[in-house]
């Protein structure tokens, strides 16, 4: 067979064999690109190799030349190699670590007490239940909501502007109208500070937040649309650094050994003791707020809001529910924690 045929062929072979072969052990795209850069290295060696050997020139203005052409074409390669290759930038790795942690504000029980009581004097309390009181007929009922899980951005938005979007479920032209539009005026700076303080305190870590209008309230894991979000969370897209997908897999199946694996439904708990078929969504939040001690399964909530955590749970707890995993059902026997560090 033609040698150039050859050489080709098994180029083509290796590259893909190494492409998919890293990509499945869970190397990202830069070092997927460097194996191949290998590769092609390797494939030049070969073609190096078949070609026919050089004659040496006779004169010394010829060798010189082949030498200098050689040195140019090697600096050439390394150059092209190197802008080709993903560049490391110290101003966005300086930036990366600069940028400032995650911290909880807790809000003082004054200024909560004193936003409690902007909520009263606007009459939100008339559309929107808060704190067990009012009455939801027209407005989300901010208990079940669990309004305290949105950012203060987003709540802040929304009252400055309640026509800009529709929260899920009230996207009828009575609720589109409902919300009063000048909230921005009557509502001062330090008033709204407190308001959102006190919007902030209305979650929980018992139950599964929901959606809707009271006629029809969804759980945020029994909604199409917040499984879906949760899944960025769990796969690392919304929040960066947290990626739940690199130790417990993007279906279910674990990447990291030792990590819990959440397609089975018997898998047990270091946290409680039912099945996890049997976990309550207070038992969810627990296990993925407080993490396990002495494991890579971090106490997430110290460095990540609320939101995250419930939108994760709103993700991890399917896996065990598809039917493709209920053969999986058997009892996992609990790893000695230092079993799990390898
Ligand atoms: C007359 C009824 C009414 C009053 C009063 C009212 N709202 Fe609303 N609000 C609604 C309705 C209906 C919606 C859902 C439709 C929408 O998104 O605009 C809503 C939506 C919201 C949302 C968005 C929820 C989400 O998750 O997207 C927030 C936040 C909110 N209201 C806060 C307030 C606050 C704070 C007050 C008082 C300062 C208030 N509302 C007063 C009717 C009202
Ligand atoms: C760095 C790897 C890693 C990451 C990232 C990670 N986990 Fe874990 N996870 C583990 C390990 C290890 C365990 C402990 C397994 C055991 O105790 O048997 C665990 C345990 C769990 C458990 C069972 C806890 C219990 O009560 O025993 C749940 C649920 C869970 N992880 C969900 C998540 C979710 C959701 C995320 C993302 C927010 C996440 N994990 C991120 C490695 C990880």
């Amino acid at each position: 067979m033609n040698i150039w045929l050859k050489n080709v062929i098994g180029y083509v072979i290796s590259a893909v064999v190494v492409s998919v072969g890293t990509s499945y052990v869970g190397f990202t795209y830069p070092f997927v690109f460097v194996f191949n850069i290998f590769v092609f290295a390797g494939f030049l060696l070969y073609i190096l190799l078949d070609l026919p050997p050089l004659k040496n020139p006779e004169s010394t203005g010829g060798r010189l030349a082949l030498l200098l052409g050689t040195f140019l074409l090697g600096g050439l390669i390394y150059t092209v190699v190197g802008f080709a290759l993903p560049q490391f930038d110290p101003q966005f790795e300086i930036a990366k670590i600069n940028k400032p942690p995650f911290v909880r504000v807790e809000p003082g029980p004054k200024l909560i007490a004193a936003g409690k009581e902007v909520f009263l004097a606007n009459k939100c309390i008339n559309c929107h239940k808060a704190s067990g009181e009012g009455s939801s007929d027209r407005g989300p009922d901010f208990d079940l909501w669990q309004i305290g899980l949105q950012t203060p951005e987003y709540l802040k938005e929304h009252i400055l502007d309640p026509k800009k979007k529709q929260a899920m479920g009230f996207e009828d032209e009575k609720s589109k109208k409902a919300m009063p539009t000048y909230f921005g005026e009557e509502i001062s700076p330090p008033e709204m500070d407190a308001l959102l303080a006190y919007l902030g305190t209305l979650w929980n870590r018992e139950k599964m937040p929901v959606r809707g209008n009271v006629k029809n309230l969804v759980p945020w894991d029994e909604d199409p649309e917040m499984v879906a979000l949760g899944q960025k969370v769990f796969e690392g897209e919304i929040y960066e650094d947290l990626n739940c997908s690199v130790c417990h897999g993007k279906d279910g199946v674990v990447l990291m050994e030792g990590a819990r694996d959440l397609r089975n439904p018997l898998s047990k708990s270091r946290n409680h003791d039912r099945p996890m078929k049997d976990w309550t969504h207070a038992d969810w939040f627990k296990s993925v707020s407080e993490g396990v001690e002495e494991t890579p399964m971090m106490p997430w909530i110290d460095d990540y809001p609320a939101l995250a955590i419930w939108l994760a749970l709103t993700y991890d707890s399917q896996f065990h529910k598809k039917p493709e995993n209920q053969k999986l059902a058997a009892p996992l026997p609990l790893q000695s924690i230092e079993d799990l560090w390898g």
